[in-house]
């Protein structure tokens, strides 16, 4: 009998998409979430905090092969320490970790946690898989709706957003297979200029905005306009374009005709 695979960050976006996956080869999944929640059916809920670093050891009970999703504005660095010193000890056999494309390049915090939390699983001495992944259509959604509220164009600014059912496909397929080290990064099918996007939106909308252009200062704004927030031309490409997710994401209101 295979044994439960652990999906921390279960409870979230991607999470929530990649479960039902697994699901569907019939594996049952123990899910750490830091509230309480009702069992659902092959679906365990177990309570515990990858920063505090409480639940790990129950939660890692009989598991061979986890998913890391759990990740939040603070701290992914120091949660990934934590996991990885759990499955250790637990012996575990395969560790699979979604991080960001750019994480070694990009000056801003968040993405030099990323590259921290790969570094513990590089170094775990346990089998891992590392999947770097570009902005979700989600996660640019509401960035392009406040440009598009203030009328802004960064110039440079470039996205290549990816949907999340593509990412929630790989994730699943990584999962189930055997530990392959950093694989190809996954990315969207193409590489929007952030305007763009913003106009794409606007359409959408049934509206013509002149945007301002705008630039980005200091070394964040040159890594973006140096494209360092973008993938390699090996990445594996998504097919759902930003026009397609608004459609069925954002449709038009009602009342824009
Ligand atoms: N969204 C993107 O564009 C994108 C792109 C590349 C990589 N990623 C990475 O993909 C992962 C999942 O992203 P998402 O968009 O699905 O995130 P999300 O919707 O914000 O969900 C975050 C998840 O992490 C869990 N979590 C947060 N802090 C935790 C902690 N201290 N202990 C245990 N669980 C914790 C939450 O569980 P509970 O609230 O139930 O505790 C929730 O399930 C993150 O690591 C993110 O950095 C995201």
């Amino acid at each position: 009998m295979s044994t439960p695979i652990l999906v921390t960050g279960g409870t979230g976006n991607i999470g929530r998409h990649t479960v039902p996956l697994l699901r569907a080869e019939g594996r049952e999944v123990r899910i750490l979430s830091r509230h309480p929640r009702t069992d659902e059916p092959g679906v365990q809920y177990l309570q515990g905090d990858t920063v505090k670093g409480t639940g790990l050891e129950r939660a890692l009970e009989g598991v061979d092969t986890v998913l890391h999703l759990a990740g939040g504005a603070k701290g992914d660095d120091v949660a990934a320490r934590n996991l990885v010193a759990a499955a250790r000890s637990a012996r575990v056999k395969h560790l699979v970790l979604i991080s960001v494309v750019g994480a070694d390049r990009m000056p801003i915090g968040y993405f030099r946690m990323k590259a921290a939390a790969e570094k513990s699983f590089e170094n775990s001495g346990v089998p891992f898989t590392v999947l770097r992944v570009a902005q979700l259509h989600d996660f640019a959604l509401p960035m392009v709706k406040v440009l598009s509220k203030m009328r802004l164009a960064p110039r440079g600014l470039r996205f290549e957003s990816v949907g999340v059912q593509e990412v929630a496909e790989r994730l699943a397929e990584l999962t189930l297979g055997d530990p392959a080290g950093r694989v190809a990064d996954l990315a969207g099918p193409q590489v929007r200029e952030v305007a763009e996007m913003v106009r794409a939106y606007d359409r959408g909308r049934g509206r013509v905005h002149r945007l301002l252009p705008i630039r980005l200062p200091g070394a964040i704004g040159r890594a973006y306009r140096a494209g360092e927030n973008l993938a390699a031309d090996t990445a594996t490409r998504g097919t759902t374009t930003w026009e397609e997710f608004l459609a069925h994401r954002d449709p038009q209101p009602a009342s824009v005709a």
